[in-house]
C-alpha cells in the first residue's frame, strides 16, 4: 500500500473546528518565522484504545478533547484500519491552522520529508480562501518519481505509507486577497508490536 484517499466527513465535530480557533500562535515550528497555530500530543494505541501523554513538553498547545475524539474515531473505523497493519502503535499528532495574509505566505511543509514513522494520516478539517497547498507524494530513495499530485479537498483524509514514500505540501497564498486559512490534523503512527 502506498497511499490511500478517503473521506473523513462523518467524524469532523463542530468541536473539532472549533478546536482549531482556541490554538495560540506559535512561530517555532520549522526554523523561520512565519506564524502557524499548532497543538502537539503523543499517546499509544493499542487495538482501539489510545493512552494518551498528558506531560509532552513541547512549545505547542495540548490537544483539545476534541482532537483526542478525532483521532480515537480514525483507529476505530474499519476502512482505515484494514489499511495498516499491526494493533499497536505510537502516536505522534499535530492539529496545524496556517494562514497567509498580505504580510506572510503559508508554507504546510518545506519540501520532501518522511516523518519518521510506518504510516501518516493527513486530514484537511477546514480551509478558507486558499490558493495553493497541492500534496505532493514521491517514491522513497534514490529514484524518485512522483506518485501523487492534488489538492485534498475539506474533509478528506490521505493515508500514506511513511517508509515507501516521501511528502510535501506546496506553500499557499489567499486565493482572492485578504486572509486564506487551512486546517488539518497529521497523525504519524509506528508500529510497536512488530520487529520492523
Ligand atoms: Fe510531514
Amino acid at each position: 500500500m502506498f497511499y490511500r484517499t478517503f473521506s473523513s466527513v462523518d467524524k469532523i465535530t463542530k468541536e473539532l473546528v472549533a478546536s482549531f480557533y482556541e490554538l495560540s500562535p506559535n512561530t517555532g515550528f520549522k526554523d523561520d518565522d512565519v506564524v502557524r497555530y499548532v497543538g502537539m500530543g503523543t499517546g499509544h494505541a493499542k487495538g482501539t484504545a489510545i493512552t494518551w501523554n498528558d506531560a509532552d513538553d513541547t512549545a505547542y498547545d495540548q490537544l483539545s478533547p476534541a482532537v483526542r475524539d478525532f483521532v480515537a474515531d480514525q483507529l476505530d473505523d474499519d476502512r482505515i484500519r484494514a489499511w495498516l497493519p499491526g494493533e499497536e502503535f505510537d502516536l505522534t499528532v499535530f492539529q496545524v491552522r496556517n494562514y497567509a495574509d498580505d504580510k506572510q505566505n503559508a508554507h504546510p511543509s518545506q519540501g520532501f520529508h518522511q516523518g519518521g514513522g510506518d504510516h501518516v494520516l493527513v486530514t484537511v478539517v477546514a480551509e478558507e480562501n486558499v490558493n495553493g497547498a497541492v500534496h505532493l507524494l514521491g517514491t522513497a530513495g534514490d529514484d524518485f518519481s512522483l506518485v501523487f499530485e492534488r489538492r485534498l479537498s475539506v474533509g478528506e483524509t490521505l493515508l500514506l505509507d511513511d517508509r515507501a514514500l516521501t511528502h510535501h505540501c506546496t506553500p499557499f497564498t489567499p486565493m482572492a486577497g485578504g486572509r486564506a486559512q487551512r486546517d488539518v490534523i497529521v497523525v504519524s503512527l509506528t508500529r510497536t508490536d512488530a520487529d520492523d
